[in-house]
Order: C-alpha cells, then sequence, then structure tokens
C-alpha cells in the first residue's frame, strides 16, 4: 500500500514480525525506515544505499520492549528522571499514521515525508494523567537528510499545565569508536550519568572514546559534528528547541548485560540525542512544543591526521 502525495516515495508494508513500518524512498539509493511501533526510525541510507544508522543485529521486535539501535523517541520522560519507565511510554505505543496534519508554519522542503501520531490510551492516562497529541513528521529532504519534526500539544481540559523531558535517542552506525571523535560540546557543561548526574565542566578538545561513556551536555549549540575518521564521513546534526545532548556507548561490560546487543557491538555505535533534559518542557492546555532534529552524512575534511572543525561545523 502506497499513501501520501508520492505514491511511489512513501510505501507502507510489513517489517520484522509483521509490524508495520513505512518506507520513504529519495533519489538513488536514499531511503528511511520508520516502525508504527514507537514512531521508531530503524534505517537511514545514504545515496549508495549504505546503513548510516545502527541497528542492534539482537534488536527485539516485539512489544513491550523497545526496538535497540535507530532513533527510539524518549517521551514523556528522559531516562529515569521522573517516576515513569525508564525513558517514557512512547517508544513502546504504537502509532497512527496522521493522514490530515495541522499545516507547519514554513512549507516543507520535502514531499518525501510521513506524518505520525500518537495519543494516550486509557492506560497511559492512569500511569501519565495528562491528554496529549504527538506529532510526528518524518521527512526525507532532496539531498539525503533525515528530518524529524515533533509537535507536542497539550489538550487537557481539566485546565492543567504538563511537564515532559525528551530525546532523539539516535544511535549513529560507526565504523570503529575509538576512530571517533564529537565536536560541538567542548568546554560546555554536563551531567555525568556514570557520577550520580554530578555536573562537571568538559574540557578545550573534541570527545574522544576509550570507555563508557554517559553525559548529559547542557545548553549545546544547535549544530553538532561526529567525525569518522576510518570512514572520512562525518554526520552533522542540527536541531532547534532541544538545548541538550546526551552522548551514550554502553562499552564492553554493559553492553554484554544488554540481552538485546550483542557484545561487540559499542564498537559499531555511538548515540548523540538530540534533547531536553536538565529544564523539561511546560504546556498549558492548548500549548504546542516543536523540537526538530535535521541529519546529514558529508564526507568528512579529514585529511593526513589533521582535521579541520571550521569546515564541519562552519558550513
Ligand atoms: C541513554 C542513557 O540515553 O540511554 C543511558 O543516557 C541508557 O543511561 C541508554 O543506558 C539506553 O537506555 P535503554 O533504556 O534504551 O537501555
Amino acid at each position: 500500500m502506497a499513501t501520501g502525495s508520492d505514491r511511489i516515495a512513501v510505501e507502507v508494508c510489513k517489517g520484522v514480525n509483521g509490524l508495520d513500518k513505512v518506507v520513504l524512498r529519495e533519489a538513488r539509493g536514499r531511503s528511511v525506515e520508520v516502525y508504527l511501533y514507537g514512531a521508531h526510525v530503524t534505517s537511514w541510507k545514504n545515496d549508495n544505499g549504505e546503513e548510516l544508522l545502527f541497528l542492534s543485529n539482537k534488536a527485539i521486535f516485539k512489544p513491550p520492549k523497545a526496538i535497540r539501535g535507530g532513533i527510539p523517541i524518549c517521551f514523556p520522560q528522559f531516562a529515569s528522571h521522573g517516576s515513569l519507565e525508564q525513558h517514557g511510554f512512547a517508544r513502546n505505543r504504537l502509532w497512527s499514521i496522521d493522514n490530515d496534519p495541522p499545516p507547519f508554519p514554513v512549507v516543507s522542503t520535502s514531499r518525501t515525508f510521513i506524518d505520525l501520531i500518537l495519543r494516550p490510551t486509557e492506560d497511559d492516562l492512569k500511569i501519565w494523567p495528562h491528554s496529549f497529541e504527538f506529532r510526528l513528521r518524518v521527512a526525507l529532504g532532496p539531498g539525503g537528510d533525515l528530518m524529524l519534526t515533533s509537535r507536542i500539544r497539550n489538550t487537557n481540559t481539566d485546565g492543567k499545565p504538563f511537564s515532559f523531558t525528551f530525546a532523539y535517542h539516535t544511535y549513529f552506525s560507526v565504523s570503529d569508536i575509538s576512530e571517533v571523535r564529537v565536536e560541538g560540546l567542548e568546554t560546555l557543561d554536563y551531567l555525568d550519568n556514570l557520577q550520580n548526574k554530578e555536573r562537571f565542566t568538559e574540557q578545550g578538545d573534541a570527545i574522544t572514546f576509550e570507555s563508557e561513556f554517559d553525559k548529559i551536555y547542557l545548553s549545546t549549540p544547535t549544530k553538532i559534528a561526529i567525525l569518522d575518521h576510518e570512514k572520512k564521513q562525518t554526520f552533522v546534526l542540527r536541531k532547534d528547541g532541544l538545548p541538550d545532548a546526551v552522548v551514550w556507548n554502553p562499552w564492553d561490560k554493559k553492553a554484554k548485560a544488554m540481552p538485546d546487543f550483542g557484545d561487540d557491538e559499542y564498537k559499531h555505535m555511538l548515540c548523540v540525542e538530540a534533547a531536553a533534559v536538565e529544564k523539561p518542557i511546560t504546556l498549558k492546555p492548548g500549548e504546542e512544543w516543536k523540537g526538530r532534529l535535521e541529519l546529514s552524512a558529508v564526507p568528512s575534511s579529514y585529511c593526513s591526521g589533521q582535521l579541520d572543525p571550521r569546515r564541519v561545523l562552519g558550513s
């Protein structure tokens, strides 16, 4: 079955275990796959049909387990910052296709997109007593960029505001974690999840990885880069409405403890998550919040041991 304005570019079909998924296709090998289960993007491919996101070989595609890899949506709670289950419930609910979403103020540059919606069930209201509409647009840009726009509206009729934390928990595929560096977070304050969420300040150098890493960077710039030396590829994240950035790699010990993650897979993934964690977002009834993430993969400026951050972050 095809849907949307372009019947070839947007296809609804069955994925693993018969779960519904939507495939977006653009010129050449570019594509994106998103499951209705969790509104979970599981695949993003470039011109050559190469996968850019990490998805575990042991990922479990069975509710209520969240899919390990891709882009889980953390809402209404990031991690254990509250009384709900880890990372909230949006990532393990069945979303619907939204055929008639309210218009966006700015006309989209992409014709290849799908709109999904999540509203709370009676059971959800028992654990989080707030009525909301969460609309997610997943779009594949003409240049192969992956664009995610979340619009969350308070539809409470009891006059009550609600607060939430949020993250696009993106798992990037990398050639070798020890060859990767993240730029754009130097000198920022962060909360270290491995040290009781204590606050520290990052030193001047780009971030590299040689052991377990789990930090929430605060008040981050709108642009962050992940440089993969071996692949000579750079991921650029552009974000809006999402001040924080979580950087996570479980490393070997934690990898072994996760049943849906291969023992050595930590070497080939890195999570850099555009997020709103430190200061929860509060919405009054009728108010809407918007959080946007744009991902692109570009050839790296890395050349014989020299990186020029200005070329990576300046454009
Ligand atoms: C990260 C957190 O965002 O998600 C980590 O900072 C956590 O602390 C990781 O371990 C994975 O969480 P989960 O629930 O998907 O296993």
